[in-house]
């Protein structure tokens, strides 16, 4: 697995590709805005705010090169979606990230989790994993389903939602029961079929979804 790769430590070098990162403003801008438009804080720590359901961009910014997470970024993981980016977004994102974890306290602030898939026995492999992935704290990734997105960070701050409409800004435990009965009354044009779930399996939904 890529992730138990032995790490080299690179603490605190920047190599020459990003050592304009306190030089050139307008790509370390460019790169927090592309953060910020793709949510990766719903899964990641950035410049000490976001979701830990992913390993802490800040502490990894500190040991390795930025050439390591650029190699990441566009190779990615099972459980980090594949945005698709350009070289030179790449370039622009990891920039930021090497500046935006430049004044924070480094502390291992790692999840404990592997992110490989785990059993699909339980209500999300059951009925969601076809469609969806989700990262959870407790037990790793779940599901393989490509066709609708990653729900990692749901009832965080940072996931922005495709389908809740103007007064619902934001996912709750209630929220996602009403979705999961019947997404129709949540949003009229949704294509995501009802699921029918007991009792039990509602209230593990939503535990997992917590994410504790
Ligand atoms: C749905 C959750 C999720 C989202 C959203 C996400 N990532 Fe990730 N990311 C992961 C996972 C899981 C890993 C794998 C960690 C590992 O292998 O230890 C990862 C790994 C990485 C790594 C490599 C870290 C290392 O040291 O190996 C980088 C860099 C990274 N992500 C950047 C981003 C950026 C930038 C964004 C937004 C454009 C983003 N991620 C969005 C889940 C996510
Ligand atoms: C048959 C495939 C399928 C299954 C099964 C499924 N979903 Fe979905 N889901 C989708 C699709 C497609 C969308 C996107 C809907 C849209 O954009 O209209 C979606 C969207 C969502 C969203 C909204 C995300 C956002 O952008 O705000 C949530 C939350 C969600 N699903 C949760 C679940 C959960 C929890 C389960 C299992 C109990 C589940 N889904 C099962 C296909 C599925």
């Amino acid at each position: 697995m890529e992730s138990s790769r032995k790490n080299i430590a690179h603490f605190g070098i920047i190599t020459a590709k990003y050592s304009g990162l306190y030089t050139d403003e307008n790509d370390v801008k460019t790169g927090k805005e592309i953060v910020e438009d793709s949510a990766c804080r719903r899964c990641h720590i950035i410049g000490a705010k976001g979701e830990n359901s992913a390993v802490s961009l800040d502490y990894r910014a500190k040991i390795h090169t930025g050439e390591y997470l650029a190699d990441k970024l566009i190779n990615t993981n099972e459980y980090m979606p594949d945005f698709h980016f350009s070289d030179r977004d790449v370039t622009k994102i990891i920039k930021y990230l090497l500046f935006a974890s430049s004044g924070t306290v480094q502390k291992e602030a790692e999840p404990y989790v592997a992110y490989i898939k785990t059993s699909d026995d339980d209500v999300f492999g059951k009925h969601c994993g076809n469609c969806h992935k989700v990262i959870t704290r407790q037990s790793g990734g779940k599901g393989t389903g490509e066709i609708a997105r990653n729900l990692s960070g749901l009832f965080s701050q940072y996931f922005d939602s495709d389908v809740l409409q103007e007064g619902d800004d934001r996912w709750t435990p209630e929220l996602l029961l009403k979705w999961v009965r019947n997404p129709r009354s949540i949003n009229k044009t949704t294509i995501m079929p009802p699921v029918n779930l007991s009792k039990n399996e509602e209230s593990d939904l939503s535990k997992l979804f917590e994410n504790k």
